[in-house]
């Protein structure tokens, strides 16, 4: 185990310098930022900063809806353009509004792929070889069924009286829109077989026994050609940037550290699971997913997408991943992560907002009616006849441990400051924002200061106000695949990995070329943010009764080179 060895020799290296009373700290420095602190340079800070990404948005206060007569051609990959227009066009059809299952009708419960028998597969491969054999422009075709995520998710519709792309990723209409997807999806491949009951099927990777890509998938109809042959053996990377050389069991801890960061300590507000709260026209855009959209369900995209291909298709971009079958299983997944997360809160709204429970998505039924269906109509899963299989949560029990005790990271990173060996100091007194300059690019790991306006706040004030740590203007230059790690307290950040405590999130875009389809959001280009939750984690770094911390973004695989972030700070969310 390398990584203990490293924090060993780190410790040790602490303790040799506190005993020298040096003033140089080579060693450890040179870990943190290789060369002599170039980034402090690159970066230095800038008092002014208007744009914080704070302020409330502008927003005309109607619900999000896709003007059906704005049918346009999107750029699904880079700069390639495509088009995933529905034909006859949707503007020339009757609409009728969703109308609940018969609350008698029995629930379709939904099972573990890995769990599923012989008996089930044979159905499921039967439904989806009837999808594939209809006509092309049957609605129920299964190509046309994979242009449902083309359509929503790369801005192919404006939205009404508006230029602003209609999508439904990076924001809270995320679990809403893809319940609503695979409600329709499900009960049309039963329609097909003459299953009313029949139920998908779950890609269970937040189970140690689903980590690994379902074998019901590689065959037959359900097999998909374009994915990555040489990672589909392993187990699954949720946080996946390039191949890491974990062995299967330090991925399974892995991947459960992560998965108890972001349904549990990281997710405790409804903004920081669901996202960003998007509202409708051009000024009321955001673009920033919550905890389970940036991780698993990013990465796991990637993960799944044939590396070979331009932007991994088939999963590893919106246009193309419903012609991957496991689409489906994965996304049930997420949202049996959504349920969960209900639950766990006591099936509390999510947001009391009208423009959110009133906005609205079109699909075909199983009966080819065209069907608006609204967020409020997809909240209760019991009202859509559907439930999970009960496996259990074993990342109930992971929650993470800091690597390094608290008061000897702090030490050192104290020491560190006090020397100004590469800790960039964020001057927040007031808690308003301060701009990293915009040269501040991601190039390696850059180590902030940050002020925390409020200590030693009582159980009662965290639970009603949770601590956010805002990483804010985040410019990814639209360039494809990036990721970086961010970690609070960390002395060693190179080889921290989700199960230390002092990981605190990640941010990953994939594709992000689809989100903007070109000249029609140059109006006003909107950068994503990260809002991190961190009382919990605080709390476990024992930095509660802390003035500062220290912040550490971490680029990964150099996916990050091009990427600025404006600034940090420390806000409150109720
Ligand atoms: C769009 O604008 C028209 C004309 O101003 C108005 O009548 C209509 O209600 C608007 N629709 C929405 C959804 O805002
Ligand atoms: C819908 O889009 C069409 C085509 O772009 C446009 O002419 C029409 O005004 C739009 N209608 C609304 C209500 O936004
Ligand atoms: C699934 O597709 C891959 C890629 O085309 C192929 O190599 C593999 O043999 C297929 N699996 C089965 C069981 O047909
Ligand atoms: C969900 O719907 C069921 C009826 O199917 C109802 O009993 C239950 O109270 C609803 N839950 C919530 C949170 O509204
Ligand atoms: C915060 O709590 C710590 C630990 O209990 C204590 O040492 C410190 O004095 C407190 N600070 C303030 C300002 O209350
Ligand atoms: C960074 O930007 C340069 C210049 O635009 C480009 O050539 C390079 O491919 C970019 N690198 C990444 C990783 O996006």
């Amino acid at each position: 185990m390398a990584k203990q060895w490293l924090l060993l020799l780190l410790l040790l290296l602490h303790l040799v310098a506190t005993l020298c009373l040096s003033k140089q700290f080579p060693p450890v420095s040179n870990l943190l930022l290789p060369s002599s602190s170039p980034a402090t340079a690159r970066v230095a800070i800038a008092d002014s900063g208007a744009e914080d990404g704070s302020s409330e948005i502008k927003n005309r206060g109607i619900p999000l809806k896709a003007n059906l007569s704005s049918c346009h051609p999107s750029y699904p990959s880079g700069d390639q353009i495509g088009s995933c227009c529905p034909t006859p066009a949707w503007s020339e059809l009757e609409i009728i509004d969703f109308q609940f299952p018969d609350p008698s009708s029995p629930i379709r419960v939904r099972r573990a792929a890995h769990l599923v028998d012989e008996e089930y597969k044979a159905k499921y491969e039967k439904a989806v070889a009837i999808m594939k054999e209809l006509p092309l422009d049957h609605p129920h075709n299964f190509w046309r069924q994979a242009d449902l995520h083309c359509i929503y998710c790369t801005g192919a519709f404006d939205q009404v009286n508006s230029t602003a792309p209609f999508k439904t990723h990076h924001s809270w209409l995320f679990f809403p829109w893809h319940r609503a997807l695979l409600y329709f999806h499900e009960r049309i491949l039963g329609k097909l077989i003459g299953d009313d009951n029949f139920a998908l099927t779950f890609w269970s990777w937040d189970h140690p026994d689903g980590m690994h890509f379902p074998t019901m998938f590689t065959k037959g109809v359900l097999n998909d050609t374009e994915r990555d042959a040489i990672r589909l053996p392993t187990v699954v990377d949720f946080n996946y940037h390039e191949d890491r050389g974990l062995t299967d069991g330090e991925l399974v801890l892995d991947n459960l550290a992560l998965m108890y960061h972001h349904m549990v300590s990281g997710a405790k507000k409804a903004e920081l699971f669901m996202g960003c709260k998007l509202r409708s026209g051009v000024d009321g855009d955001c673009d920033s997913g919550g905890t389970i959209e940036e991780s698993p369900h990013n990465p796991m995209h990637g993960w799944v997408g044939d590396r070979n291909n331009p932007v991994k298709e088939d999963m590893g971009a919106f246009h193309s991943a419903g012609r991957d079958p496991v689409l489906y299983a994965h996304h049930s997944n997420i949202d049996r992560m959504w349920a969960t997360w209900q639950k766990m809160r006591n099936n509390e709204l999510e947001f009391d907002n009208e423009e959110w429970l009133n906005s609205e998505f079109t699909f075909f039924d199983e009966n080819l009616q065209f069907v608006r269906i609204r967020v409020r109509d997809v909240l209760n899963m019991s009202k859509l006849r559907i439930d999970y299989q009960d496996i259990g949560l074993p990342w109930l029990d992971t929650r993470p441990q800091p690597s390094v005790p608290p008061e000897i990271a702090r030490s050192i990173l104290k020491k560190r400051h006090d020397h100004n060996e590469g800790i960039l100091r964020m001057p927040s007194e007031t808690a308003e924002a301060h701009k990293l300059q915009r040269n501040g690019r991601l190039e390696k790991s850059i180590t902030i200061r940050v002020q925390r306006p409020r200590i030693n706040r009582t159980q009662e004030a965290k639970h009603k106000e949770e601590e956010v740590l805002f990483i804010y203007g985040i410019d990814t230059k639209r360039s494809g695949f990036v990721k970086f790690d961010v970690f609070i307290n960390a002395v060693e950040e190179t080889v921290l990995v989700p199960q230390s405590r002092e990981f605190v999130g990640t941010f990953t875009n994939i594709d992000n070329s689809c989100t903007n389809p070109k000249g029609r959001m140059e109006k006003k280009k909107v950068k994503p943010h990260l809002k991190l939750g961190i009382s919990e984690l605080l709390e476990d770094l024992q930095a509660e009764g802390d003035d500062n911390i220290w912040v550490t973004l971490v680029p990964r695989g150099g996916t990050a080179i091009n990427t600025t972030v404006e600034g940090i700070r420390i806000m409150y969310m109720k």
